[in-house]
């Protein structure tokens, strides 16, 4: 395995944090590709959780090098929170093992402002995003005026930038009638962070390419999910980057033949957090019973907003679509577990859109919001299936389930897991 690419197939939260945790015991190097921040992947070793946005889950592995590349967006302040927490729980998170890219953009407060401030500019329209800042810091790159990591090495050219970059933001804040930032104090907190965070600047891109070259094995942990990505998602409630397979070479810097391995992520269920079409979307009791009661840590809430994730029964369409986009070679579906106990389980193969049947999403929200599920309806299993680890020990309408989704989209299904824990999986190929 050169180089293989983990994919969010939904809306985000499929489970890549799990996934990227179980596979790195075949890794040398973890590296985030896309996002920022509003990434939330939570990863259960033993009897402790770790909840990480923007360190890759690799740096829970001994000896195992994390990369944040260029295509990622970063929050200095954050990173270095971050950081400090994982050191507090016994992680080695030095510069020795954990690079950022000199070509990855800042997120600055003036970011955070605007997010927030286009928000409630939207009103009923909100995209419902994180408010870490994330399209704000991407437009900015796109708009060829965003601060480049790189830049923190520079002290003072750094600080000027952050100031200017927030003078600028203020004009914008306060003829929308929101208060301006102190630019002062904002510049002083992140000349603060920045001078913390540059032995951990590189350029990451070379590193990998050398490390692809000498044959060391590279996973690269997807963030969010196709359903979000700039162009492939339901824009515009989208994120504003692209976390499929393609992001992953452009947001690293390597070329497509490394690449052996896509593994595309799904839950067997539907979520999504945020405001945007959801055609399987469920209320009531079934939605209450996929999303559990938040006790448990990987009930359906947020990692990190902790906002309640709508549920709903798995779409077949956007997996089917995801599955294409990507090129996954095959699927992990997780959270099986969950659909225990339920008499019956449906999964949409289609939707209907005026009356006409189409097998793909379609291109605009308006044809997005009028799609009606064409639903498939498969026996549920009673039986709790958290300690099975083999395929033969699933009850058959388990088995079934899964084949059923394998089936639909065209693609191999290699695991499904039964449980947050590095053990609870169950190999399938
Ligand atoms: P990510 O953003 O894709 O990494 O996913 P999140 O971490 O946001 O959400 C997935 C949640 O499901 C986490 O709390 C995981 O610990 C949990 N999880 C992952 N796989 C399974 C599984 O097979 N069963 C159960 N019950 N929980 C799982
Ligand atoms: P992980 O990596 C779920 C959603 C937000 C919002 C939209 C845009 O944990 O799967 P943004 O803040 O990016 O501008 O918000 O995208 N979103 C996620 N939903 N999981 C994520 O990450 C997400 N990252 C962004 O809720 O709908
Ligand atoms: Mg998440």
């Amino acid at each position: 395995m050169p180089a293989t690419i983990i994919v969010g197939a939904q809306w985000g939260d499929e489970g890549k944090g799990g996934v990227t945790d179980r596979l790195t015991a075949n890794a040398d190097v973890v590296a985030r590709f896309a996002g920022g921040d509003n990434a939330g992947h939570t990863v259960a070793v033993d009897d402790k959780v770790y909840k990480l946005h923007l360190v890759p889950s690799g740096i829970l592995y001994d000896g195992v090098a994390c990369v944040l590349g260029n295509g990622t967006v970063i929050n200095p302040v954050n990173m270095l929170k971050e950081i400090d927490e994982l050191v507090e729980q016994g992680i080695d998170v030095s510069p020795t093992r954990l690079m950022i890219s000199t070509r990855a953009h800042i997120i600055t407060p003036a970011h955070i402002a605007l997010d927030r401030a286009s928000e409630k500019a939207r009103g009923e329209g909100a995209i419902g995003t994180t408010l870490r800042g994330i399209g704000p810091a991407y437009l900015d790159k796109t708009g060829r005026q965003g601060i480049r990591a790189g830049l923190m090495l520079d002290d003072e050219e750094f600080a000027d930038t952050v100031h200017n970059a927030i003078e600028q933001a203020n004009q914008t804040l306060t003829a929308q009638g929101f208060d301006p930032l102190d630019a002062q104090a904002t510049a002083e907190a992140y000349i603060t962070a920045a001078k913390r965070l540059q032995p951990y600047l590189t350029e990451t891109a070379v590193y990998i390419n050398d490390q692809l070259r000498d044959g060391a094995r590279v996973l690269c942990e997807g963030a969010q999910g196709t359903m979000l990505d700039i162009d492939h998602g339901d824009y515009p409630f989208v994120t504003s980057s692209s976390p499929t397979a393609g992001g992953a070479l452009t947001g690293l810097g390597f070329g497509p033949l490394y690449v052996d391995r896509v593994v595309g992520v799904a839950k067997c269920f539907a979520t999504r957090v945020g405001s945007g079409p959801m055609p399987t979307e469920l209320d009531g009791e079934l939605a209450n019973r996929l999303r559990g009661s938040g006790e448990r840590f990987w009930d359906e809430f947020g990692t990190t907003t902790g906002r309640p994730r709508r549920c709903g029964w798995l779409d077949g369409v956007i997996l089917r679509y995801s599955s294409q986009v990507s090129g996954f070679t095959e699927l992990f579906l997780t959270k099986l577990d969950v659909l225990s106990g339920f008499e019956e389980l449906k999964i949409a193969v289609a939707y209907e859109v005026d009356g006409q049947q189409v097998s793909y999403p379609p291109s605009t929200i308006h044809d997005l919001q009028r799609a009606k599920p064409v639903y498939e309806t498969l026996p549920g299993w009673q039986e709790d299936i958290s300690a099975v680890r083999s395929p033969d020990d699933l009850p058959q309408a388990a088995r079934d389930y899964v084949q059923r989704i394998g089936e639909i989209c065209d693609t191999l299904v290699g695991a499904v897991s039964v449980g947050p824990k590095r053990e609870q999986v169950i190999p399938l190929a």
